[in-house]
């Protein structure tokens, strides 16, 4: 847990700022038991890689790999509960302009009641026809297994393509409308929480040096430190559901 000085300062910087915007990444769902990606031990890219699961390629080579790898993924997002830092985050918003741009593709920050959520990287249950592009709103997810199998992908009623995951693959775009947004509000608001991402991946790793350049404070929270650390105005060296509850749940005396 970091030490009292870095969380008074930070809740200081929180009841000072008249816009809060939280940038999260895998790291912000890892006490609900979701992997993260790039965690040497149990990051999903150290046991399955990105080019054979998470790119069109691999769609157009096995499909039933790929579609069998999501539900695997849609069944333990499903089986998981939102953690203390996303319930945090929802109740913080509750009295405060807090808008949350995460690069995760599960739907944890709404089930813990966050309204404002840009999801930049898609979003697990967004199927959609790999033809026809058409929304296709539920599909079976059997329950969770130990490891992915092949399983085919469920045809649009539509046009009879295969459905496929309503996540960004790598070689994609980003979604237009939620990026936009993420730029608009990075570049407007006081303070930038940076939660749980290595900060690796671009064009979502770029947003707290833009929120910086127009004036915000940058604070880190993360066990560990990263490619943003040094952007920092603040690291807060402690887990999101450890951390956040400390940040927004003092009382009004503690913040001062
Ligand atoms: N609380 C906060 N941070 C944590 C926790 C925790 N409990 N546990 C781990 N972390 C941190 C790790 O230290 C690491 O810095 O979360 C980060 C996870 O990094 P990645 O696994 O690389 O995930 P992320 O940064 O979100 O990846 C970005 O890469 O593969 C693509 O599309 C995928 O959205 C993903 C993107």
């Amino acid at each position: 847990m970091p030490d009292t000085a870095l969380l008074d300062q930070t809740r200081s910087l929180i009841r000072q700022a008249r816009s809060i915007v939280v940038l999260s990444g895998a790291g912000m769902s890892a006490e609900s038991g979701i992997a993260t990606f790039r965690q040497a031990s149990t990051g999903l890219w150290s046991r399955y890689s990105p080019q054979d699961l998470a790119t069109p390629e691999a769609w157009r080579n096995d499909p039933a790999l790929v579609w069998g790898w999501y539900l695997w993924r849609m069944a333990a997002v499903r089986a998981a509960q939102p953690n203390a830092g996303h319930l945090a985050l929802a109740k913080a918003a509750e009295n405060r302009p807090l808008v949350v741009v995460t690069q995760n593709v599960d739907d944890l920050h709404e089930r813990a009641g966050s309204r404002e959520v840009l999801h930049l990287h898609g979003e697990l249950f967004a199927h959609r026809c790999f033809a026809c592009a058409r929304r296709c709103s539920e599909v079976p997810i059997p329950a969770v297994d130990d490891e992915p199998a092949h399983v085919d992908p469920p045809r649009c009623t539509h046009c009879g393509g295969r459905i496929r995951p309503g996540v960004v693959w790598f070689g994609e775009n980003l979604p237009e409308a939620p990026f936009r947004a993420a730029v608009e509000a990075s570049q407007s608001c006081d303070l930038m929480l940076v939660v749980g991402t290595a900060g690796v991946v671009h064009p979502a790793a770029a947003l707290p040096s833009l929120a910086r350049q127009h004036g915000a404070s940058i604070v880190e929270i993360n066990p560990q430190q990263t490619e943003l650390s040094t952007l920092a105005d603040v690291c807060l060296r402690g887990g999101a559901a450890q951390v956040l509850p400390k940040l927004f749940d003092a009382s009004p005396e503690q913040l001062g």
